[in-house]
């Protein structure tokens, strides 16, 4: 089963277009249901309306905040979309983090979440890459603060997704490609082995992310070593988002 995460990001501009998007999601969820696992990730404030659209959509929220309770002006709490019937949550997005998400409030999301039930959609991506290599440093920091002091039995219920940031949005110099991808995602793999084992890391669900669309997305499934896709742009294109879906259920 591949998974797909839809991010709709600051999208759309209207509550009809959201419902309009919606109802092509259900509609995908169902034709690809047997290979697809879709996971559809809107502005909070239309998640009412995405889970009234159909009940076979999964709904995602896009971050959460770091507190349980209290008195934190504009924030959403763990417990507020686990009411809302969320069962999956993004948290650590390059754009999250660029407005000073750090590896630390990513992890006490990630704990929030899990005390929850929500499974977190990890991000983790280098800004830029080096011919020395050091851009893996940073991966290796934010897997590691991801992992630091957490359970086996945990470790199942995190998504891991890769997104180099120079690859992500209308910004992007490029695409990462296969190689690069899959190499980093080996190396994904053997931090997660040395601090846990080799059948953990095997079985963790990493998505590649960053760019992807319907002409790219089935060699990242087919070459690139990853369970899935992050998907932001094309999922706001219902015609291009069913050509990727069915690219990769093929
Ligand atoms: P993009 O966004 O597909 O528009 O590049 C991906 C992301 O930000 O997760």
């Amino acid at each position: 089963m591949k998974l797909l995460i839809a991010n709709w990001k600051m999208a759309p501009d209207t509550e009809a277009q959201a419902q309009a998007l919606a109802k092509a999601s259900a509609k995908l969820v169902r034709t690809y249901k047997k290979s697809t696992h879709i996971i559809v990730c809107p502005p909070v404030i239309y998640i009412p309306l995405v889970t009234k659209v159909s009940t076979v959509l999964a709904v995602g929220g896009q971050s959460v905040s770091a507190e349980s309770t209290g008195a934190h002006t504009g924030e959403i709490s763990a417990a507020m979309l686990k009411s809302m019937h969320v069962t999956y949550c993004i948290v650590g997005h390059s754009e999250t983090r660029a407005q000073g998400e750090s590896n630390e409030l990513v992890k006490k999301k990630i704990t929030l979440l899990l005390e929850k039930k929500i499974q977190p959609i990890v991000c983790i991506g280098e800004q830029s890459r080096d011919v020395h290599g050091w851009y893996l440093s940073t991966i290796k920091d934010q897997v590691e603060s991801v992992f630091f002091d957490m359970p086996k039995v945990a470790v199942k219920r995190i998504v891991l997704a890769y997104e180099p940031i120079w690859a992500i949005g209308a910004q992007a110099t490029r695409t990462a490609t296969v190689e690069e991808c899959l190499e980093m995602i080996m190396y994904i793999r053997k931090l997660i082995s040395d601090l846990y084992d080799e059948k953990t890391a095997r079985s963790m669900a990493i998505l590649y992310g960053g760019s992807v669309d319907q002409t790219n997305a089935a060699s990242f499934i087919r070459e690139g070593g990853v369970e899935g896709l992050l998907v932001g742009r094309v999922s706001l294109e219902s015609k291009r988002l069913e050509m990727l879906v069915k690219a990769i259920s093929e």
